[in-house]
């Protein structure tokens, strides 16, 4: 249970840490992504990013650029600023067409699917293609608009790869970085896509690619290395297409006092008194998942299932909440997932419910953070298996939720990128159901003592590279020249 990240401590991760810090740049530092996070305290789903960057945005003040979430009547159209305290708030509303090719279309039907290994489930289309280049280029141009040269920009995720080129042939010198929340997949993997080589010569007129894990930021540098002629220079800088760019790694964090903090603030939730009243004397699983077929939740209601056949005389004692809110559902993929775990969560309460037991909980809906993390520190398991994700910040949430005294325990999937940190939770393969029923079997029958063991090593990771330093470490490097 060494706390590494394949093989490399994380000491040696921080001491890459900012030479400079980013503070004291003379420009703004300007946020961009899809999606602009709810700025008010108690929306659902604000995820870590939000916090992450509004911290960043509060302390030093700055711009944040994105979709308002709104589909205009005609054309894509740009909205006047808008002041929350130190953040101006730029937004565009897209049109239909934009909405369909380019976040419907290739993002999330051909991108996302790739992105996490599963190529089987892209569909690619050379409009929808057109359409996330149209609005990447959208995006770059609105920005030139409101930028100075001395402003550094922040890009975010899988939406958003063309950013950087859109910019540059605008003539923008700007600092500009990305960090791709979402794996990288192998090369092979990433080649499914048709235009592969040109999203990566586009990633590559960025100053810095910033990776969840060591894994994803090597299958990057083998695809640059491999298939588009870059070469190494001294210091994780890569040669390619006639730029220098950086990459390193900056696994996401979470606020680990904030959520301990709300962990323990649950009298003002009554949700919570409910399900602690109706849990009574039953041990409790929890899974926090958006509804999305990467999170692995039909291959978890199945090890369910599996755990269940098992338990003879005492199946009543446990309960599983699943919380899953429904994720882009005019994507088709997405549709399907939702009709098959309907399906699979009717028949596993059917085969094993009594008339005062429901062994699976099963809600298509949202909570606010406030009201997750009492509800993460009442469950004896945290149920985390996606089959693949960038980094899965409910693991590490959960973990932050717990009593110390008396912690509960983390079940993982290896194949979250979360796992390359959390070595002391007990990691499963997603695919094996077994595994999983063994993994919840053990959690269950957990010494306190070992709880205890596992949970502080696993806090120790969390505190040492916590949402303010995977912040500072991006934007220290990004200020730095190549
Ligand atoms: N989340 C939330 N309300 C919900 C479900 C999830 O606020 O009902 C938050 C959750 O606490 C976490 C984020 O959404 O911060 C999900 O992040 P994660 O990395 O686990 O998965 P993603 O949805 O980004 O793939
Ligand atoms: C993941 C992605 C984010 C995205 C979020 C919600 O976390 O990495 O970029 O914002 O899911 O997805 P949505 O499609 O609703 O924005």
């Amino acid at each position: 249970m060494e706390e590494t990240v394949f093989g490399r401590a994380y000491s040696d991760l921080l001491e890459q840490a900012p030479r400079r810090s980013w503070q004291a740049q003379a420009g703004r530092l300007v946020v961009v992504s899809n999606r602009i996070a709810p700025i008010e305290e108690g929306q659902p789903t604000a995820g870590g990013l939000a916090a992450g960057v509004l911290d960043a945005l509060n302390e030093k003040g700055g711009l944040w650029f994105g979709w308002s979430g709104e589909i205009a009547a005609g054309a894509s159209t740009a909205q006047p600023e808008k002041a929350k305290g130190r953040i101006l708030l730029r937004t565009i509303d897209l049109s239909a067409a934009d909405y369909e090719e380019y976040y419907r279309g290739f993002a999330n039907g051909a991108l996302w699917p790739v992105l996490h290994y599963r190529t089987a489930l892209a569909r690619f289309s050379r409009d929808e293609y057109a359409g996330y280049c149209r609005v990447n280029a959208l995006f770059a141009k609105t920005l030139l608009d409101s930028i100075a040269p001395d402003d550094v920009i922040w890009a975010h995720d899988y939406h958003l790869l063309g950013l950087a080129a859109a910019m540059r042939e605008g003539g923008a010198t700007n600092r500009i970085g990305i960090f791709l929340h979402t794996p990288f997949p192998a090369a092979s993997v990433f080649m499914t896509l048709p235009p592969h080589a040109e999203l990566a010569r586009a990633l590559c007129q960025f100053d810095l690619v910033g990776f969840q894990t060591e894994t994803d930021r090597r299958a990057f540098e083998d695809y640059i290395l491999r298939e588009a002629d870059g070469h190494l220079l001294p210091g994780r800088a890569i040669m390619a297409f006639g730029r220098v760019l950086r990459t390193g790694v900056y696994p996401i964090g979470v606020q680990v006092d904030e959520i301990r903090r709300q962990a323990e603030a649950p009298a003002n939730c009554p949700q919570m008194n409910r399900l602690r009243n109706s849990i009574g004397e039953s041990r409790l699983i929890i899974s926090v998942d958006r509804l999305d077929y990467s999170k692995g939740l039909s291959q978890r209601f199945l090890a369910y299932e599996r755990f269940l056949e098992r338990q003879d005389t005492s199946r009543g004692d446990v309960t599983f909440l699943q919380i899953a809110p429904p994720s882009r559902a005019d994507v088709d993929t997405y549709r399907e997932i939702r009709l098959e775990l309907e399906r699979e969560a009717g028949r596993i309460n059917g085969r094993f419910a009594e008339v005062d037991w429901t062994p699976l909980r099963y809600l298509n809906k949202g909570f606010a953070r406030h009201q997750l993390m009492p509800m993460y520190a009442l469950a004896d398991v945290g149920l985390v298996t996606p089959m693949r994700d960038g980094m899965n910040l409910v693991a590490k949430e959960y973990v932050a939720a717990q009593d110390p005294a008396d912690p509960g325990v983390l079940v993982l999937s290896q194949f979250a990128g979360a796992a390359a940190e959390l070595t002391a939770a007990l990691l499963v393969n997603p695919h094996d159901a077994d595994d999983i029923a063994d993994a919840i079997e053990k959690a269950l029958a957990m010494p306190l003592r070992e709880r205890r063991e596992r949970h502080a090593q696993m806090m120790s990771v969390l505190r040492r590279n916590s949402l303010s330093a995977w912040r500072d470490r991006f934007l220290g490097d990004l200020s730095r020249r190549a």
